[in-house]
């Protein structure tokens, strides 16, 4: 166990995230606004819009954020060698964490899908600009389908938490309540990112030796999941082992 006095000053900033909130009508995505300012702001740096008229999701695909959403954005400037991932992973617990509390059972789905009853409710997007090797900035954008609709051609795969719950929820206190947890847990595993790693791969919907299908070239494939890493996954399929990058899907 680490206590606050072993941290140094530098530590305990990276401790504050939501310190600063911006609260957008609309913006093209939080994540832009972010990458685009990033300078101006200082590190816990949230941003908030009531819509994205360009929300962007992971492989360039493109985010329906239409009003009644959760669409935020959170600015890191990490001092200590932490990687990227780390913000991720950090953000995926804390939504699954929030979930459960106001009775939603939900998965992570590898890499950092929140999925209830099959389909998804979270996606998180991560970007970094770094300094050399160095990840001199990480934005962490979170898209929350909550009260807004969910339109017939998503409809297979996409769910709101007013679906689930058959009611509109608050999105301010929605905000506060992963904003809290976030850093409730950067405050816990900032000194082992390792622990983090194995507290989120037991909540992953997909466990290392279970079987399950991913999309391969295009193309849906069967086979045992062998090892989960941040980025990858090495799945065994007919006698060989091939590395599936977070880029391609896991279907289920
Ligand atoms: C995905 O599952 O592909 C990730 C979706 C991330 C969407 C959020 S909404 C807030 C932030 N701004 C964006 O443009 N994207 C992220």
């Amino acid at each position: 166990m680490w206590s606050f006095a072993e941290l140094s000053l530098e530590d305990i900033v990276v401790l504050m995230i939501g310190d600063k909130v911006i609260h957008l009508p609309v913006v093209d995505s939080t994540n832009n606004f972010l990458r685009d300012n990033h300078e101006r702001f200082t590190h816990g740096t949230v941003v908030i819009a009531n819509l994205q008229t360009r929300g962007r999701g992971r492989n360039n695909r493109e985010w329906f954020s239409p009003e009644g959403g959760l669409w935020f954005s959170i600015l890191f400037k990490p001092r200590k060698p932490l990687k990227p991932t780390f913000f991720t992973k950090v953000a995926s617990l804390a939504v699954h964490q929030v979930l459960n509390k106001i009775g939603v059972q939900n998965k992570i789905k590898w890499p950092n899908d929140i999925y209830v009853s099959g389909k998804k409710l979270c996606g998180i997007l991560t970007e970094t600009i770094y300094e050399g090797e160095r990840p001199k900035i990480v934005i962490c954008g979170i898209g929350m389908n909550v009260n807004n609709e969910i339109t017939k051609d998503i409809a297979d795969k996409a769910i709101s938490l007013s679906q689930i719950t058959g009611r509109n929820h608050d999105l301010n206190g929605l905000l506060k309540m992963v904003i809290n947890k976030m850093n409730q847990i950067v405050k816990k595993y900032y000194t082992k990112p390792e622990a983090l790693t194995r507290v989120w791969k037991e909540r992953l919907m997909h466990r290392e030796g279970e079987q399950i299908k991913f999309l391969l070239n295009g193309v849906t494939a069967t086979g045992r999941l062998i090892k989960i890493e941040d980025d990858f996954i090495v799945v065994e399929l007919e006698n060989r082992q091939l590395r599936i990058s977070s880029l391609e899907v896991v279907v289920s």
